[in-house]
């Protein structure tokens, strides 16, 4: 049995520095793994902005993929990204560098929103479950929206449901990396549909409801999709922790089991792992 990974913690250091670095420098990939979810998330953003106009803020926007789908709805939508990396704002900013309509702020959300609000309607793509503290960081975004402002955002359900974590950790350490034993900020931090409604209400925010959404985690594609996802495994999420933990006569190991079940989930030019998330909407109360 090999080592056991760290809990999956995720915090404001690691996303300031060398996860937000890695991210930035992946920002293709990590767009494409989410893509079977964006298309769920983007419908439930433009039925939820309003029509004749509408001040968007994106949390934890992360290289843009959301703003930039948000502010393609046309320039009467105006949008705000907000990121503690300030390699993941430079790379979103890149990207956006065309649109007038949006714009993007570096530092924590919590600290740095109300300089720009109010806003009418907040999105976030799996950027609010690493606060340290959930609730004040929910309860700082909801001041900055208006009374009667709705807010959309996805995130992931329990890992066990998310092939992508779970297979590979199971696939390298013989069982799924272990749950924090409570709260601790991380891509899993709000899986428990009843504990985000308790932070949701806790933060002031009403009429809570969350939808399931199953979708394909796309972990790699092209004529050697098994090694993109290989390639791709060892930079981002479980794999790459345990990789970068190990001794270095561990890896070679690692790397095989991680081709393999990468192989298993093969189909033609394409390697995808089931991921499931929620996207839930709130309501700042009028
Ligand atoms: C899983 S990534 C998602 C990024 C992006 N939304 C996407 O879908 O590609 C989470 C993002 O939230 C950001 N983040 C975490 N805590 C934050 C905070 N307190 N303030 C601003 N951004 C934060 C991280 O820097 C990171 O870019």
């Amino acid at each position: 049995m090999a080592e056991r990974p760290n809990k999956a913690k995720t915090d404001a250091a690691a996303w300031v520095g060398p996860v937000g670095d890695v991210w930035a420098l992946e920002w293709r990939r990590t767009d494409r793994s989410f893509a079977g979810l964006s298309s769920h998330l983007n419908h439930a953003i433009a039925q939820a902005a309003p029509e004749g106009g509408a001040r968007v803020a994106d949390i934890g926007c992360g290289a843009g993929g959301t703003a930039i789908a948000t502010a393609s709805l046309g320039n009467h939508v105006e949008v705000t990204g907000f990121d503690l990396s300030e390699s993941l704002i430079a790379i979103a900013g890149e990207r956006a560098a065309a649109m007038p309509n949006c714009r993007f702020v570096a530092g924590p959300v919590e600290r740095t929103i109300g300089a720009y609000a109010p806003f009418d309607l907040v999105v976030s793509r799996h950027g609010v479950m690493f606060f340290d503290d959930p609730v004040a960081g929910l309860a700082a975004i909801r001041a900055a929206t208006r009374p009667g402002g709705h807010m959309v955002f996805s995130c992931f359900r329990a890992a066990a449901l998310n092939g992508w974590a779970s297979e590979i950790a199971t696939a390298i350490i013989g069982e799924p990396s272990p749950a924090p034993a409570g709260y601790e900020p991380g891509p899993f931090a709000f899986a428990d549909a009843a504990f985000t409604r308790s932070l949701l209400d806790q933060a002031g925010w009403i009429d809570a409801e969350e939808t399931a959404v199953d979708f394909a985690y796309r972990a790699g594609e092209g004529d050697d999709a098994v090694a993109d996802a290989v390639d791709y495994f060892g930079r981002i999420g479980p794999a790459a922790r345990i990789l970068k933990d190990s001794p270095a006569e561990r890896r070679p190991a690692i790397l095989h089991a991680l081709r393999t079940i990468c192989e298993a989930h093969r189909v033609d030019s394409a390697v995808d792992f089931p991921a499931a998330a929620w996207i839930w909407t709130a309501r700042n109360p009028d």
